[in-house]
């Protein structure tokens, strides 16, 4: 009883000491919130991911060395800084850019670009990070070949972003626009093509109706493994007609 009283007054006394005086701490500097560091980290990765559309750009244009390249550098992506249960979504976009690197034909490129976007669709979609994407009006529409394939770049652009999103309604706005825009090769177009090249017509007249036909099947109900084959096939097909049109502006130099 003595021990415990006595050990009471020790206490009262030892907190009417008065303390010693320190000199005020210097000023913390603003520390960033952790909501603040997982938005600049994903800011600037996403950044550097907009390399993705330059990629799919070059592709559709049958420029594999530059499709190449941007991949290259994708696949040099580090975040160390990132939360750990991100890290295996940034290996798989790592994995398959280095895979679309390696491509050595611009259809193996172009097959590539479609699992690329899966994976940053995967992403999205586990984490619940939709994107947002502006609104982009689709350009004028005109019987011209250019025209013609303004509006089929819009298309696929759109289509990319439904993919990656995943949106369904970004993706069908896209495909929407590919069925209802023919590709019609004017008859100036067609004479200009019509020494010795029925076949390069034939051909040009093969991817027409290849992208008419992936635009219809993209607007019916499919998974999204599905969309991802479509997507890299579809964009094969856009390729090939472009390096066709090239060799033949090419042969005619
Ligand atoms: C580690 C997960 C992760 C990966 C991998 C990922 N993203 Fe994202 N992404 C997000 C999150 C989360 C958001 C939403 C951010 C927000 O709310 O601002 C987002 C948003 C976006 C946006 C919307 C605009 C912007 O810049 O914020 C785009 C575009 C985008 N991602 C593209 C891509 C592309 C292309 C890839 C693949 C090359 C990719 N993302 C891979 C998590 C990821
Ligand atoms: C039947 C052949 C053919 C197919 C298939 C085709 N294109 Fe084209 N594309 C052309 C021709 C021809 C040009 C004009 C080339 C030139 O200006 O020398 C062109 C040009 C373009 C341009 C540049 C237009 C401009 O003036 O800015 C884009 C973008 C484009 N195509 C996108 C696509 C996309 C995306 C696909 C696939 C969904 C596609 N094309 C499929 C024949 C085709």
């Amino acid at each position: 009883m003595y021990m415990r009283v006595a050990a009471a007054a020790l206490l009262v006394a030892s907190a009417c000491r008065p303390e010693k005086q320190y000199p005020p701490a210097p000023a913390m500097p603003p520390q960033p919130s952790f909501v603040t560091l997982v938005n600049s980290t994903l800011a600037r990765m996403h950044q550097r991911y907009s390399a993705a559309r330059r990629i799919e750009e070059a592709i559709i244009w049958g420029d594999l060395a530059t499709a190449q390249a941007e991949a290259g550098q994708l696949a040099l992506l580090a975040e160390p800084s990132a939360l750990p249960e991100w890290q295996p979504y940034f290996d798989r976009v790592r994995d398959a850019a280095r895979e679309l690197e390696a491509s050595g034909v611009i259809a193996s490129a172009a097959r590539r670009s479609a699992e690329l976007g899966a994976a940053c669709a995967d992403c999205h979609a586990a984490i619940g990070g939709r994107p947002v994407f502006d609104t982009i009006l689709p350009p004028p529409t005109g019987d011209s070949v250019d025209a013609q394939m303004r509006a089929h770049g819009w298309g696929a652009a759109r289509m990319w972003e439904g993919l990656i999103a995943p949106e369904n309604a970004r993706w069908e706005e896209g495909a929407g626009a590919l069925v209802l825009s023919p590709i019609t090769i004017s008859e100036v177009e067609q004479t200009r093509l019509s020494d010795n090249m029925v076949s390069v017509r034939n051909a040009m007249g093969e991817h027409v109706e290849k992208i008419r036909a992936y635009a219809s099947k993209a607007m019916t109900p499919l998974t999204q493994r599905e969309r991802v084959d479509l997507y890299g096939e579809m964009l094969v097909t856009c390729a090939s007609c472009h390096a066709l049109v090239r060799d033949v502006d090419l042969a005619r130099q």
